[in-house]
């Protein structure tokens, strides 16, 4: 049947208002981000969601800014591409900055395009994913546009631990901008055309006289390896499309849900013999963690967070018999596992998400200690590390450690011990549980007795005192006598034993006292 007179012409203003918002800033704009290996926002969004699941919301909504001539160029959308889909057939918001209207520019009125998925996404439970290419408050609206940053902001932290929020970079983000990804879960960054920071070169260089590019001060690899604000560095925006949607198969849509199971694919009771004799006999020697990890989860396959900062510590998702789960490790091949301040920060801040988040926490720990030195001392690694400490003992999720060698010190008691609260503590053989190494210990405790030995026999001594401290003290038996180890196992079986610790699991409930929120040394 055909349309005809006033339906008609209603249909084709529609048809033209679409067309108008989906032309965004035109195709030479369109033409120059595509040149510079960038995707305009609608593109974006139709990579990040299902086929055809998305909804978009305030398409024909425009700015209201009448200052330097902008009554002129009101376009349709006024540049931001808001509304909801599916991602692996689950609910998401989306938002996402076209830097082909004003330069992906804040106005008051796409601040509130932003805040109405924010509040539909708490409403309704589901994740928000933001993404950001933007030169930042549109400049012609002045304090209305730092209005609706700060209205962002509010509704940042009021979802935080509410539903995932998760921010990827894959444009400019500068200025006071910085600070909504920076609340925010995760963020991800485009390798090659994403740059973040509070202030830029030129500002930089007025006030400390430093030389410093865009990409040196703030890209991809600057924030993922040196500072630690971002946790993913990708391709280009097709490839950090995918891996958000990767990333989110293992989350719950909100706090109140548990992270989605997945069909079993990989045999619980798989033994992994390699195990066995993946510890060097040498106690000073390192072995890569990940190769433990990769061998005891599903099909190997481990999803690393920020991968390339404070190597020391690796934290990241994976699945036990289907099931989501947090892992935190520390990595005897880099700075021999030690705890020192960006470890334990980055330690810390994922240990609160997977707690807020149901995600279980697997601990496999071979520590040697915090990191000593006046460097971390002035830093704060006492603040610092007190996080881990906090953290690990206010998470009331499922908690299973597994200790694989070291386990000394304070660190002992931060990751993840028997006395703060965790469920199932396994050591392995070869775990070594003390106060301190024993070259250290007998330093101390034999002090004396070795000042008084002669030279000659002194490191006769000293080696024989060690070897009675390693038998006494570096292995796990003396935790397990007292219950602190629930069990010590055979490195081959942890797969089931860490499976069956997890079933036993399902159910836990445990709460902190009641109040309005603890006070984590920050
Ligand atoms: C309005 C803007 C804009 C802005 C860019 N444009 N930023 N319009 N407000 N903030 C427009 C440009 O006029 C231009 O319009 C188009 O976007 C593309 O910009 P170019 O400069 O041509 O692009 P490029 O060379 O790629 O440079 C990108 C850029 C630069 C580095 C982001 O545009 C820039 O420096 N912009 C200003 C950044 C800034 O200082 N923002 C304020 C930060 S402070 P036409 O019509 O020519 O295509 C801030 C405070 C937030 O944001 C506080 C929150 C609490």
């Amino acid at each position: 049947m055909t349309v005809k007179g006033k339906q008609h012409d209603r249909l084709e203003e529609l048809r033209r208002r679409s067309a108008e918002a989906e032309a965004g800033g035109g195709p030479e704009r369109r033409e120059r981000e595509h040149r510079a290996g960038k995707l305009t926002a609608r593109e974006r969004i139709h990579l990040l969601l299902d086929e055809g699941t998305f909804e978009e919301l305030d398409k024909f909504m425009r700015h209201r800014c009448t200052d330097f001539g902008m009554e002129e160029q009101r376009p349709a959308g006024d540049g931001f591409v808001t509304g909801f889909g599916r991602i692996n057939g689950r609910l998401a918001y989306v938002f996402a900055q076209d830097f082909t209207v004003f330069g992906g520019s804040l106005s008051e009125s796409n601040a509130l395009k932003i805040c109405k998925v924010m509040d539909l996404a708490m409403r309704n439970g589901a994740p928000v994913i933001g993404l950001n290419d933007s030169g930042g408050a549109r400049i012609q609206e002045g304090v209305m546009s730092l209005a609706g940053y700060a209205d962002i902001f509010l509704r940042n932290t009021l979802a935080s631990g509410v539903i995932p929020q998760i921010s990827a970079i894959m444009g400019p983000c500068a200025g006071g901008a910085v600070y909504s990804p920076a609340i925010t879960d995760f963020i991800f960054m485009t390798r090659e055309t994403s740059y973040m920071f509070v202030t830029g070169p030129d500002v930089i260089k007025t006030v400390t006289h430093e030389d410093v590019s865009k990409q040196e001060l703030g890209g991809a690899m600057t924030h993922n390896a040196t500072s630690g604000v971002a946790h993913f560095v990708t391709g280009d925006d097709a490839d950090c499309c995918a891996m958000i949607r990767e990333l989110l198969s293992f989350l719950p849509l909100n706090n109140m849900e548990d992270p989605p199971r997945q069909a079993p694919s990989d045999a619980p009771d798989r033994r992994e013999e390699a195990l066995n004799s993946i510890v060097p006999d040498d106690p000073q020697k390192p072995y890569d963690i990940k190769d433990v990890i990769h061998a005891i989860v599903d099909d190997g396959y481990f999803f690393e967070v920020h991968e390339h900062f404070a190597k020391n510590i690796v934290v990241g998702f994976a699945r036990l018999d289907g099931r989501p789960v947090g892992i935190v490790a520390n990595q005897p091949a880099f700075l021999a596992g030690v705890l020192d301040i960006n470890a334990s920060v980055k330690g810390a801040r994922f240990v609160r998400f997977c707690d807020a988040f149901n995600i279980p926490l697997i601990t496999f720990e071979d520590v040697p200690g915090f990191l000593p030195g006046t460097q971390q001392e002035f830093g704060g690694i006492i603040r610092h590390g007190a996080k881990l400490l906090f953290a690990f003992a206010e998470a009331t999720v499922p908690k299973i450690t597994v200790i694989t060698r070291k386990a000394y010190g304070g660190a002992y008691c931060v990751m993840a011990s028997k006395h703060i609260r965790t469920d199932a503590n396994f050591a392995w053989p070869t775990a070594e549980i003390a106060v301190m190494g024993p070259e250290g210990a007998v330093n101390i405790v034999y002090k004396r007795e070795l000042d008084k030995t002669p030279e000659a026999k002194r490191e006769a001594l000293r080696q024989e005192k060690i070897e009675e401290f390693r038998e006494r003290f570096a292995n796990p038996f003396v935790a397990a006598e007292r219950g602190y180890i629930d069990a010590v196992i055979e490195p081959a079986e942890t797969r089931a034993r860490l499976i069956t610790a997890l079933r036993a699991l399902e159910n836990k409930r445990d709460t902190n006292p009641k109040k309005k929120h603890g006070n984590i040394p920050l």
